[in-house]
């Protein structure tokens, strides 16, 4: 083919010309797709241009968002200068306290709204706004399936607030601060006036909870411009990181840089290194295996703890250490991050620059003096994060953020104090009847993937109020549910599979002694094998199921938390390996 014909061919399938609405006749296809978008006011000139999506996801209910006008506007001036055409147009938007019975209900509702959008429209490369906890996870999931070059622009974190000069910030504070009033320590009065306090401007969580764990991780898999993690949302770096944003989805249109060569088992493991190293969020588990499932890859959570007893953390941030992430970005962000983790990661992994990681740590240049972020021979704790327990009681495996659990209760045997589902502890939790010691064990049964339904954070059990009057601040406590990532406290999540199906978690009884050992990675019901069968031949579990809509859908079709919760009709069509190797 001669160089005009290149030409040609290629023009035919990008811009406006691509994925054109069928009528049965092309031509007029684009000549109506061309009438109605000049009814917008664009020239034929316009039209001709690289077309760059954005994925809008502005709402009220997301003050998380509340920067998004300005981030569409210095994302359009980024692509208008770099000679593309940004589209922009509305995708879901879940803002974390505003969506029930809980946002991960939603979050593949919304990787599917993002995925078929990107796929039904016109555009070359897509920039994806995502910055609360399911959004991230949901875009980079639905633009891994639709497979066109993506880019990720993370919202920013909020401000800090002050409350009697101590510094606060969303949401470890606002847990903190709950548990006092709870306690009787702080009255109605000083509790409204922390909550005037706690969220100081919009953006997202400012500790290392799961929006901020997730910026982490989409710059950690190469997903966004270098620095992309960490600004605040209302800072000017934010602003100048979405120009520079906008005119890099023009060069991967232009290079056709498709997601499939950023994301891969490479920057997987890159990305749970750094999950471990900056004491992320155990909700970034479940999102990576979903966005890993994406790509025909499964997480291997044996791998994965194997990682995390190498990979100590750095990042002295809350609920793990003291800080906030605007103290994160001050310390130089991911960049420092990134060196002082150099020789465990995999440096050949490409980015959405066009270069590899470890040729962006070069052109990173040196470090400076800074104390958030901490050298690997002085970490903040000497593993990572988060560990992964096995045991009879999760053969599918279960996690525990030991890096905001007590030390003192990481090796510990107690008595179970069961509770069906949230209903049965919202019930019992606080009555002065209830048998409990500080030395049990609080199991929560029911809030998994299909339990719930949804996964909800409820993992975090309230510490019994006759407990919490004595001054108790923390139990173990065992569920098949989540935790908020700016949570803190001696937590096993994720028990897999849940006690919906008719995992053993269904069978524990209260009075049963259970058994942790962080050490050995453990997490035991202490009965025989014969007595767990007995009981769950005895008492066979009924499935949730739902007649109609998006919640037939889910319960249909979700998966457990080692498949990341996705639906099974979303992973890849072929798994073909695993990761880390
Ligand atoms: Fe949106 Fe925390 S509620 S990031």
């Amino acid at each position: 083919m001669t160089d005009k014909k290149n030409i040609d061919a290629q023009k035919a399938s990008t811009g406006m010309r691509k994925g054109l609405t069928n009528y049965g006749d092309t031509g007029f296809s684009l000549f109506l797709r061309k009438a109605f978008i000049k009814g917008a006011g664009f020239s034929d000139n316009a039209l001709d241009r690289t077309v760059v999506g954005i994925a809008n996801t502005g709402s009220s209910y997301n003050p998380c968002h509340g920067n998004t006008p300005q981030l569409i506007e210095a994302v359009k001036r980024g692509v208008l200068l770099a000679g593309g055409l940004p589209i922009e147009f509305p995708t879901i938007s879940i803002g974390e306290s505003f969506a029930q019975p809980t946002s991960m209900f939603l979050r593949n509702l919304m990787s599917m709204d993002t995925e078929e959008m990107i796929r039904a429209q016109p555009m070359d490369s897509v920039v994806l706004i995502g910055g609360c906890d399911k959004t991230v996870p949901a875009q980079l999931m639905g633009a891994a399936s639709a497979g066109i070059p993506s880019i990720q622009l993370i919202t920013g974190s909020m401000l800090t607030g002050s409350h009697k000069n101590e510094r606060v910030g969303a949401c470890t504070d606002c847990r903190r601060y709950w548990g006092k009033f709870r306690a009787g320590e702080i009255d109605e009065q000083e509790i409204t006036a922390v909550n005037n306090q706690l969220v100081a401007s919009v953006g997202t969580c400012s500790v290392m909870g799961t929006a901020s764990t997730m910026a982490c991780i989409a710059e950690a898999l190469g997903m966004t411009v270098p620095g992309g993690a960490s600004p605040p949302a209302v800072t000017a770096d934010r602003i100048r990181i979405a120009e520079e944003t906008g005119a890099q989805a023009v060069k991967i249109a232009q290079t056709q840089l498709t997601i499939d060569q950023i994301i891969n088992g490479d920057s997987l493991e890159n990305a749970m290194r750094v999950l471990l190293a900056i004491g992320g969020s155990t909700n970034g588990i479940v999102h990576l295996a979903a966005i890993a499932g994406r790509v025909g890859l499964e997480i291997d959570m044996h791998a994965l703890d194997r990682m995390g007893r190498e990979t100590p953390v750095l990042l002295d941030l809350k609920p793990s250490g003291s800080h906030y992430m605007e103290d994160f970005h001050r310390a130089g962000g991911m960049a420092t991050l990134l060196r002082e983790l150099k020789p465990l990661l995999k440096l050949n992994a490409r980015t959405v620059m066009g270069r590899t990681l470890g040729e962006q740590l070069e052109l990173d240049g040196a470090g400076f003096t800074q104390e958030v972020i901490r050298g690997i021979s002085n970490p903040i704790y000497p593993q990572g994060g988060v560990a992964v327990l096995h045991g009879n009681l999760a053969p599918g495996g279960a996690v525990i953020k030991q890096s905001a659990a007590n030390p003192a209760l990481m090796e510990h045997e107690g008595r179970a104090v069961v509770f069906e589902n949230m209903q049965d502890m919202a019930a019992r939790i606080d009555s002065d009847d209830l048998d409990v010691l500080p030395s049990d064990v609080l199991v929560l049964k029911n809030i998994g993937p299909k339990g719930a339904p949804g996964m909800p954070e409820a993992g975090y059990l309230p510490i019994p109020q006759k407990l919490a009057r004595l001054g108790v601040k923390d139990m173990v406590r065992i569920s098949d549910g989540r935790m908020s990532g700016t949570a803190f406290g001696t937590v096993v999540l994720h028990v897999t599979p849940e006690s919906a199906v008719g995992g053993p978690l269904a069978h524990v009884r209260s009075g049963d002694r259970i058994r942790l050992s962080v050490e050995n990675r453990e997490i035991s019901l202490l009965i025989s094998d014969a007595e767990l069968a007995k009981r769950a031949a005895d008492s066979p579990v009924k499935v949730p199921v739902a007649n109609r809509g998006y919640k037939k859908l889910f319960l249909d079709t979700v998966t457990q938390a080692d498949k990341g919760v996705d639906f099974d009709f979303l992973r890849a069509e072929r798994i073909h390996g695993k990761t880390p190797k």
